[in-house]
């Protein structure tokens, strides 16, 4: 399902999200316009949080979209969150998240960084060698950080190869093909500032394939067994990461959340009593799944261009600026128009964006009833990585977000200004 949980169609013929009809909240804040739906970010929590019960826990990655106004739904529900920078945790806590429950990862973390989320108390994800000097520089004497240790497990995930980051050459983790865990490992106990939780993981991103999380914890699990072999060292935490993969087409068909852990719990069940180890709680950390499905971008129609036998544009007033994806992934979407969702399709038209680049061009040959100016174009499954990747590029604000609920919306993040182009400006 490519809509939000609570969509329908109402008696007007118009799209609605949780009880908003979508031409209305057009007219009211304006386009380009993200709408989040309050009802799918909580059932895709709650799916998780139901799945993992007490065998582990849930954190959402804040880096799929990091509103306060989200954060905040996201951790009612109880999850924890990941954060990759001090500005991702500035935000978590202006939002107000609890600290004991967030997670700080990153390849090149600085000395402010390691600083910051000693400061807030969260856990600390080891990236590299790197990271135990700055803990040594940070953490006082008699204190301990809380740390969990990314490994690499040396899988190729089946996914687009921009976002497949657990093979052995990459920029993430210690690679346990070549020693580096096993060694990280051994520095880490011996470090007093540093408490090891556990292991940590991350094969890559829009996966619909579990067999690459599965083989990678099997990985892990056989690196345990040698830690409590060689270092009598026993994990608490073992972490799967993220990388649930979500629709964006009818052609697409994920796993769903309880499947994917689900199918992560008893891998590391039977894992586990194979090699007669104590089980680690399992730590997941998705994004996509939770803030993806949740929003859905309405742009309004302005210029259409016809090239005979060739062509027809029909331009947007968003694009690569509020969602890079397409230009950058190849992804691939699939809108409708709010005003008219179930017309059947009557001509084949590509969507373009209104940025100063030919590879503008949001959707590709989408199937629609007949487009005019003025019309409301509806884009479904654009709640993670647009907004966290939007720019200001050609000098274009970024777009408002409303969260819905129950007929009501409510302005998460205002419109930009021209002014805010300038705000860091010294004029
Ligand atoms: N954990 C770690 C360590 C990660 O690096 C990521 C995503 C996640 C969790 C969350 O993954 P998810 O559940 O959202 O797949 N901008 C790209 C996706 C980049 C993902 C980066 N890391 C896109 O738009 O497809």
């Amino acid at each position: 399902m490519l809509l939000p949980v609570s969509h329908r169609v109402n008696e007007r013929g118009h799209l609605e999200i949780g009880g908003c009809d979508l031409i209305e909240l057009a007219r009211r804040h304006g386009t380009p316009l993200y709408v989040y739906d309050e009802a799918t970010v909580r059932s895709r929590c709650q799916e998780f949080m139901a799945a993992m019960g007490k065998r582990g826990e849930v954190l959402y990655s804040a880096k799929a979209f990091a509103s306060p106004g989200f954060l905040r739904i996201v951790a009612s529900e109880g999850l924890g969150l990941e954060v990759v920078s001090a500005g991702e945790l500035h935000i978590a806590l202006r939002a107000g998240y609890p600290t004991a429950r967030i997670y700080f990862l990153g390849n090149n973390k600085s000395e402010e960084d390691v600083a910051a989320a000693f400061a807030a108390g969260a856990t600390l994800v080891l990236d590299g060698f790197h990271d135990f000097e700055l803990l040594r520089r940070v953490v006082p004497a008699g204190h301990r950080q809380r740390c969990l240790l990314r490994v690499s497990p040396g899988v190729d995930a089946q996914t687009h190869a921009f976002i497949a980051t657990g093979q052995l050459d990459s920029k993430f983790g210690f690679s346990i093909e070549s020693g580096a865990a096993r060694a990280a490992v051994e520095e880490a106990l011996a470090q007093d500032s540093i408490h090891l939780e556990g292991l940590h993981s991350h094969i890559g991103s829009q996966i619909f394939d579990l067999r690459g999380h599965v083989q990678a914890l099997e990985i892990m699990l056989d690196l345990l067994a040698q830690l409590r072999a060689e270092q009598g060292y026993e994990p608490h935490k073992l972490g799967a990461g993220g990388g649930l993969g979500i629709a964006y087409t009818d052609a697409d068909d994920p796993p769903t959340p309880s499947q994917f852990v689900g199918t992560l719990l008893a891998a590391l069940e039977r894992g586990a009593a194979l090699r007669s180890l104590r089980q680690p709680a399992l730590v997941v950390e998705p994004g996509r799944a939770i803030a993806g499905p949740a929003g859905v971008a309405l742009y309004t129609v302005g210029s259409i261009k016809d090239i005979p036998g060739v062509r027809r544009y029909v331009a947007v007033d968003g694009g690569m600026g509020d969602n890079i994806r397409p230009k950058l992934y190849g992804a691939r979407y699939q809108p409708l128009l709010a005003g008219d969702p179930e017309g059947s399709p009557t001509e084949t038209v590509t969507i373009a964006g209104k940025y100063c680049e030919s590879t503008d061009i949001l959707v590709s040959d989408a199937q629609l009833p007949e487009v005019r100016e003025g019309d409301i174009l509806a884009m479904p499954a654009v709640g993670a990585y647009c907004l966290s990747l939007a720019s200001q590029y050609n000098g274009l604000p970024r777009p408002a977000v409303v969260m819905v609920a129950d007929g009501r919306d409510r302005l998460i993040r205002r419109r930009e200004t021209y002014d805010d182009l300038l705000a860091a400006e010294i004029l």
